[in-house]
């Protein structure tokens, strides 16, 4: 009976992309939070075992639907079914640069026609709360740094990026017509590591585009030798900069965002935070940290610039941080551990 109770009071989140990788951490960070989360995914670059990691770290298996979110009569059914959502966490998205340079038209229409059937799905089933997965892309190459929300959003270098660009203004514009509507969009630097308990990581398909998957998977043996993308940048050892954050760090200021939005604490219908450290950290830097606390030597070589890369970004946290009262504590040393944990984990499942 209290057990019926206690889910009866619980606010429910639907979090579309919720077996990917910041989904993922965002649903064991909502579930240990207090909310009821129903996940809806279609798989398409996750796993199922997925909510098993969910399960194993906070005992709950969320409910969830296999679904395209570009199906908006199936979405349509599931809103339906689960009756009030209190609030959305949209995740679900394509995200590969490189990826969306070669396939534009799927990536606006996928990334696009998500959000609106989204947007759609709250007006038509009272829900009222959204928070959407942006990018410190949105930024290009900033003139001044570290970079703040008031920056200037600069020319995507990809369809990928304006495909945030443009979620972000849609949001934007529907939330102007919807006075009793809330969105955040979070606008992320680069999320780095995995779970501590090593239930759930990142799961790249294929050969890795970013960094980390890139090291570990060479440390172990995976992949022959990571390529530097360039060390004759304008930075102090050449190689580019980012802000890199623990996946958890981050999926904290999801729940901080939605329960401030839920609270009635927010300052506008519309808001965007940056979610970074706050520190660069460099190309050679990272990899330090990294061998540092795996011991591993990591085989690496410089090669020629990466098309597309920018030199250096940072973010100024401060509005997130005073805004959310959340702020990203763990170090990349912490986070590295993490990444090579998950990698060992991945390996001994595999063999
Ligand atoms: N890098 C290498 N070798 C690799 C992979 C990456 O040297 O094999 C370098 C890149 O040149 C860059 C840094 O490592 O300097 C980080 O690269 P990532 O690919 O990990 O991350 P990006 O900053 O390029 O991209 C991330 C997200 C994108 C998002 C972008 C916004 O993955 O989704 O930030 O800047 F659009």
């Amino acid at each position: 009976m209290a057990d019926i109770l206690e889910s009866l009071m619980k606010k429910k989140v639907i979090v579309t992309g919720g077996t990917g990788y910041i989904g993922s951490h965002t649903a064991v960070e909502l579930i240990t939070g207090g909310f009821e989360v129903v996940i809806i995914d279609n798989l398409y670059n996750s796993d199922i075992s997925v909510l098993e990691g969910i399960r194993a770290i906070t005992g709950i298996t969320p409910k969830f639907y296999d679904n395209d979110l570009c199906d908006r009569k199936r979405l349509d059914e599931i809103f339906t079914a689960e009756g009030k959502v209190d609030a959305i966490i949209h995740f679900a998205a394509y995200k590969a640069v490189g990826e969306s340079v070669r396939k534009p038209l799927e990536y606006y229409r996928n990334n696009l026609v998500s959000l609106m059937n989204i947007l759609e799905m709250m007006e038509s089933h009272n829900s009222h709360a959204l928070v959407f997965s942006s990018s410190c892309t949105v930024y290009g190459q900033p003139d001044t740094l570290p970079v703040t929300e008031a920056s200037p959003v600069r020319e995507a270098a990809s369809p990928y990026g304006y495909t945030k660009q443009a979620g972000e203004i849609i949001i934007r514009d529907t939330m102007a017509s919807r006075p009793s509507h809330n969105a955040v969009s979070l606008r992320y630097f680069n999320p780095i590591g995995a779970h501590p308990t090593a239930f759930i990581g990142e799961l790249p398909r294929g050969v890795p585009e970013n960094l980390v998957p890139y090291i570990t998977q060479t440390a172990i043996g995976l992949r022959e030798e990571l390529k530097v993308f360039g060390t004759d940048y304008d930075t102090p050892d050449g190689s580019c900069i980012r802000d890199y954050l623990h996946v958890v760090d981050l999926a904290k200021a999801h729940v901080a965002a939605l329960k401030r939005m839920l609270d009635g604490g927010s300052k506008a219908n519309y808001e965007v935070f940056n979610l970074g450290m706050g520190k660069g950290v460099s190309v050679l830097e990272a990899i330090a940290a990294f061998e540092k606390v795996s011991g591993v030597k990591l085989n690496y070589s410089i090669t020629g610039r990466r098309a597309g890369d920018i030199e250096k970004i940072w973010a100024d946290p401060s509005l997130a941080n005073r805004e959310l009262g959340w702020m990203a504590e763990i170090t990349i040393e912490e986070a590295m551990e993490t990444a090579w944990r998950w990698e060992n984990k991945l390996k001994n499942k595999g063999s």
